[in-house]
This record gives structure tokens, sequence and C-alpha cells, in this order.
């Protein structure tokens, strides 16, 4: 199969519904990254989506949606999740409901509730608004760093979907945040565009010991995604806490072929390796545009370890650090 790249526009979205309603697969743009779309209320395209990516099928998909009579068919929202949507929709906030039976099993690895969003981008809202809504994981393969541009996206799906629509670099750069919506709190499952304390204006946040801890092996996990291995490059990543200063002599101890660092772009030129940007320094939402694309970088340049300079936590930093840990599968030196 041939994969197609059309520029965002009235064509390619009208190409893009087409396909999605005659059950095929379509990259698409979001604010957070791109999204591998199909058609939600259809099981098997939906099957497809887990094969494209290689995805473990317990792992289940968001719902993406362009009005709140999307989530009504789809989900039994309570209360909160109305001033919730009111607050931050279309946006990169995912909330977890409870589902209707309309919705797959497939879809939401046959758990009791659905993950459902509105993104804001509009390349998004428009293919929505003529195909439905649409089940849609980040459009890497499964593992990898999530695609933030058509052509890191066309580099993991080549050959696998009919057509990509390339609306450009996703602003927030970071997927979705998800919570769980309970009647009158949230759990926060995985942190992400929307922080913790926009939220805590809304009703108190409970994070969920997995944002920040590898499961025991045993545990049961709140949201499937938090057990696996995820966002990293082929390179190894190890997580590095601690000053600028400490991060050189540290590297400077390392002296390890292929050794790569991943720090803010101010220190790069400070480092005894080759330095790939990591936005700049104490902005976390230009390190969140800058964090998948740069480690998709340090493996175009043959790193074999990346050695990240551990971002704050305030803020996006919080998704940025999630993200990292993930792929330094929770390795972390403390300096
Ligand atoms: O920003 C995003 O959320 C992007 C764009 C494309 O919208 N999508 C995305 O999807 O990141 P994905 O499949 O890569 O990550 C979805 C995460 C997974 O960790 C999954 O386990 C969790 O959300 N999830 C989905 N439905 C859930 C549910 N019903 N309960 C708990 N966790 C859920
Ligand atoms: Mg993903």
């Amino acid at each position: 199969m041939k994969t197609q790249v059309l520029a965002a526009g009235e064509d390619a979205f009208r190409q893009a519904a087409g396909l999605l309603r005659a059950g095929k697969l379509v990259g698409i743009p979001t604010e957070t990254v791109y999204g591998l779309a199909a058609d939600a209320l259809n099981p098997q395209a939906v099957l497809d989506i887990f094969a494209a990516k290689g995805r473990p099928a317990d792992n289940p998909l968001i719902v993406h949606i362009c009005d709140l009579a999307q989530m009504e068919q789809l989900a039994n929202p309570p209360a909160l999740a109305y001033e919730l949507a009111n607050a931050f929709w279309p946006g990169p906030l995912t909330m977890t409901l409870p589902r209707k039976s309309i919705v797959p099993d497939c879809v939401t690895a046959s758990l009791p509730t659905v993950g459902i969003r509105m993104p804001s981008h509009p390349a998004a809202a428009a293919i929505i608004r003529l195909s439905g809504p649409l089940a849609a994981p980040s459009g890497n393969r499964s593992g990898s760093p999530s695609p933030t541009n058509a052509g890191d996206m066309l580099a993991d799906m080549d050959g696998r979907i009919p057509l990509i629509v390339d609306g450009g670099s996703c602003g927030v750069g970071v997927e979705s945040t998800v919570i769980l919506v309970q009647e009158d709190r949230v759990r926060l499952l995985r942190p992400g565009g929307v922080t913790v304390d926009q939220l805590r204006q809304f009703c108190p946040v409970e994070v969920d010991d997995g944002v920040l801890h590898q499961l025991a092996p045993d545990a049961r996990a709140a949201s499937p995604g938090m057990k696996y291995r995820h966002y990293a490059p082929k390179a190894s990543v190890i997580l590095v806490e601690g000053s600028t200063d400490a991060f050189r002599d540290y590297l400077v101890s390392v002296q390890e072929e292929g050794c790569f660092a991943l720090a803010p772009e101010e220190e790069c030129s400070l480092l005894p390796c080759p330095a790939v940007p990591l936005g700049r320094k104490g902005d976390d939402l230009s390190q969140a545009q800058a964090l998948f694309a740069a480690l998709r970088e340090c493996d175009r340049r043959g790193a074999k370890t990346v050695y990240a300079r551990a971002p704050h936590r305030d803020g996006v930093g919080l998704a940025v650090y999630n993200r990292l840990l993930r792929a330094a599968g929770f390795q972390v030196v403390k300096l």
C-alpha cells in the first residue's frame, strides 16, 4: 500500500473522512501528537489500528469527538465531566467516563470506561465533523516516541495506511492529560497538556502512583498504558537529575562511544558529547514541544545511549518528566 501525505485543507478532509467511513485508517494531526484514526464504532477498523501499531490488545484507545452530543452518545458523564469539558475542551484533556454499550469492546479493552477527548486542532475537528467519532492512539509504532509532525508519522506508518493529513508540527508536543472522572474528584492517570494546577481550580486531583513510579509486576494498572515501556527511541535512555555542572561532570566521567545528551538548548554547547536540544531552560512548554522529535533525532544520529537531563516537574514539565522516565524504563541517576 502506498501512503499518501496530503496538506490539511478541504480536499484532504473530505478524502480522510471518506476513507474513515469506509473502515480505513488515516493519520491525523492533533494539537498534542499525530493520531492513527479509525471509525470508533467500526470494530474491524479499530482492530486494524492495533495491527498497524503492533499494540497490545489490552491497551484501550481514546475516542475523539467534536461536540458534547457525541460524548453523550458514547458515555454516561457525571456532572463534573460537563464542568471540565466546558473549561478544557476543545483541548488536550482525555476523560475516562462510564461507557455506553454502543462503544465496541475492542476500543476500551473491555473496561467499563471509555476515554474521550475533543481535540482543538482545526484539521482534527473538521475531519471528525465529516466522519463521526474517531478512535485514535498516537500514530507511532507501539513503544516508539509519538510523532509530532507528518514526516515522523510517515516514518512509522509508511505502507501500512492509505493517508496522512499533514497539519504541520503539533503545538503541545506531548499527549493529552488522561483523568478518571469520579463524582466530586478526578484521578490523574497520565500527565499532559492540561496541568494538575489547572484541574485543581475545579476539583481535588489525586495523582495515581503509576505517574511517577514503576508498578509492581503483579499490580493492576489504573490505566493499562502505564504497564508498558513507552515513548522510547532505539537508543537506551538514562534520566539524570542534578545541576548543569554536575550533569557535565557526569558526562565527562561516562565517556562512552555513542553517548548523546538531551538537554536545554542553552546547555548543549557546554557538554562534552554530542547533544540534542530539548527546548529552552526552565520553559516547560518548549520542552514538551521538542521532546519526541528530539528522541527521534538521537536515533537518526546513531546514539547508543542518551543521557537526558531531567526537566522540572512543574506545569507541563510533569508530562515531559513522565515520558522521559518511561523512555528510560525508570532508570534514573541522581547526582
Ligand atoms: O493526545 C493524545 O491523547 C493522543 C492524540 C492522538 O489524541 N492520543 C494518545 O493515545 O496518546 P494513546 O493510545 O497513545 O494513549 C492513550 C492512553 C493509554 O495509556 C491508555 O492506556 C489510556 O490512555 N486509556 C485509554 N482509555 C482508557 C480508559 N478507559 N481507562 C484508563 N486508561 C485509558
Ligand atoms: Mg501512545
